[in-house]
């Protein structure tokens, strides 16, 4: 049988700095060009020596069994020290318990609640819109989902100064966590002005979060949201005894809560207006289906199954640009995956980003077009749409994310022409998510008047 060593190694290794280089220079091109070399390729970033899975079928093996291809890796490792116990972090012994405990908030039958904040406020955002004004949509957006999140999943609004400075935060521990999965553990805590901006973040955001659970414990107001949820839950842990989550771990859930239900949508939602923008002719469609379902009016959750163009919209937009493009596991124990032993230990990589695009499975994969997505297209190869990933740890809001991408998109659209302000070159950024070049600018151009009263008729 074959061992790791025969798994091939990727051209261009440097003697210390591996494949850094190349993946830093352009990450989303030297992640593209690993096929090439085979199904699994050996590649070294930053510290970690790392397996690259290429073929859709061994990540969905990857995925599927989420006890031997544990959380870890440089994502995850790096992220011990902010979130080490969260839901989406913590290791597979942790998980299922900690899974059970989060999954009443994100109950179907909960959806149409949260539907009715995701309406409220995508029209309390656009009704700020001034017509021809240029938005830096990303930052929009990014507060848009910030605040759904916190009114969905918290009850609760912040005073803006502190929504800013949250935003600040998480921006700032997003690119912090990612720079962190390329240095050596040794020069983690070196005194930079890089790790003290970091570690600040870090200590305002989960400050942030332990006073939302202060305040809710010290309250007295019956809330059925994911903060009751997580502060009241008593299960049964690894020794059977029942108990609640200690403080540290709900905090460790609430940022891995605000990582991952902002960043990630906010990232999608942007991809999709600046491809709608760059698309006349699908925008034009867009426009029609949502003058024909909402005649102006916004969006509602008994809306999202007949916004039917606006949701092969997102997901064509979730296969060119997933959020969570390079994720990385760790090998619990000793394994075979695609014919090689992979020792206990072992670093891998899985990415939606390489599954989406493999030109097998998708015609012209690198052409934006929704309509691959139409009842009468032809159905994609299984396992070959992973932007919430599979298995056990697939994305717990997912259905969330859709019913919030159709309701803000089409609520956009049924008022709104979007285009982009011309003299930017606009590339996708690879960092912690997949994001259009910060600060990128469209252009919002009044479809319809605004109605009187800005109400919203159900
Ligand atoms: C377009 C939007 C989104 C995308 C593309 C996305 C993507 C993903 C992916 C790929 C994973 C698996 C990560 C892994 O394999 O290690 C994941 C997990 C997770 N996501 Fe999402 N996500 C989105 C929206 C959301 C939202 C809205 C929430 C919360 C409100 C959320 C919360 C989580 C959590 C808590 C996990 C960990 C689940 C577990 O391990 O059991 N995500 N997401």
């Amino acid at each position: 049988m074959s061992s790791t060593h025969v798994v091939p190694r990727a051209p261009g290794h440097l003697p210390l700095l591996g494949h850094s280089v190349a993946f830093l220079r352009d990450p989303l091109r030297f992640l593209s060009s690993l096929p090439a070399h085979g199904d699994l390729v050996r590649v070294r970033l930053g510290p970690f020596e790392t397996v690259v899975v290429c073929d859709p079928e061994l990540t969905h093996q990857v995925l599927l069994d989420d006890r031997t291809f544990d959380k870890g890796g440089p994502t995850f490792e790096r992220a011990r020290g902010f979130s080490g116990s969260g839901l989406g972090t913590c290791p597979h012994s942790q998980h299922r318990r900690k899974r059970r405990m989060s999954q009443p908030a994100f109950h179907r039958a909960r959806l149409p609640d949260h539907a009715r904040v995701m309406t409220a406020q995508v029209t309390a955002a656009t009704t700020t819109w001034q017509d021809g004004q240029a938005l830096d949509i990303g930052a929009h957006l990014r507060g848009l989902t910030r605040t759904i999140l916190l009114e969905t999943m918290f009850s609760t609004s912040l005073p803006t100064a502190v929504t800013a400075q949250l935003d600040e935060d998480l921006t700032a521990l997003l690119a912090g966590w990612y720079r962190r999965m390329f240095v050596p553990r040794w020069a983690l805590d070196l005194p930079t002005p890089g790790r003290r901006r970091f570690q600040r973040a870090v200590r305002r955001l989960r400050d942030t979060c332990a006073a939302l659970a202060a305040d809710r414990q010290a309250g007295t107001a019956d809330h059925h949201d994911l903060l009751t949820t997580l502060i009241t839950a008593q299960d049964g842990d690894e020794s059977g005894s029942r108990r609640r989550l200690t403080d540290t771990e709900i905090i460790d859930q609430l940022v891995d809560f605000m990582i991952g239900g902002t960043e990630t949508i906010s990232a999608a939602l942007t991809w999709a207006l600046y491809l709608l923008a760059i698309h006349p002719a699908v925008q034009q469609r867009l426009h029609a289906e949502a003058d024909s379902v909402l005649a102006g009016r916004p969006a509602t959750f008994d809306d999202v199954p007949n916004l039917r163009l606006t949701g092969q919209i997102f997901k064509e937009t979730l296969r060119l640009h997933p959020s969570g493009w390079m994720i990385t596991r760790a090998v619990s124990t000793e394994t075979t995956l695609g014919g090689h032993t992979l020792p206990a230990g072992t670093n891998l990589v899985y990415s939606p980003y390489l599954v989406q695009r493999a030109s097998e499975q998708y015609p012209h994969p690198d052409r934006f077009d929704p309509d691959r997505w139409a009842p009468q297209a032809p159905t994609p190869p299984p396992h070959s749409f992973i932007p919430f990933a599979a298995g056990a740890r697939k994305c717990i809001g997912d259905a969330f994310a859709l019913t919030e991408a159709a309701i803000i998109l089409s609520t956009i659209a049924a008022r709104w022409q979007v285009s982009l302000v011309p003299g930017q070159d606009v590339r996708p950024v690879a960092g912690m998510t997949l994001h259009p070049t910060t600060g990128m600018r469209l252009r919002v151009v009044r479809r319809r008047p605004e109605p009187h009263n800005g109400a919203i008729r159900p």
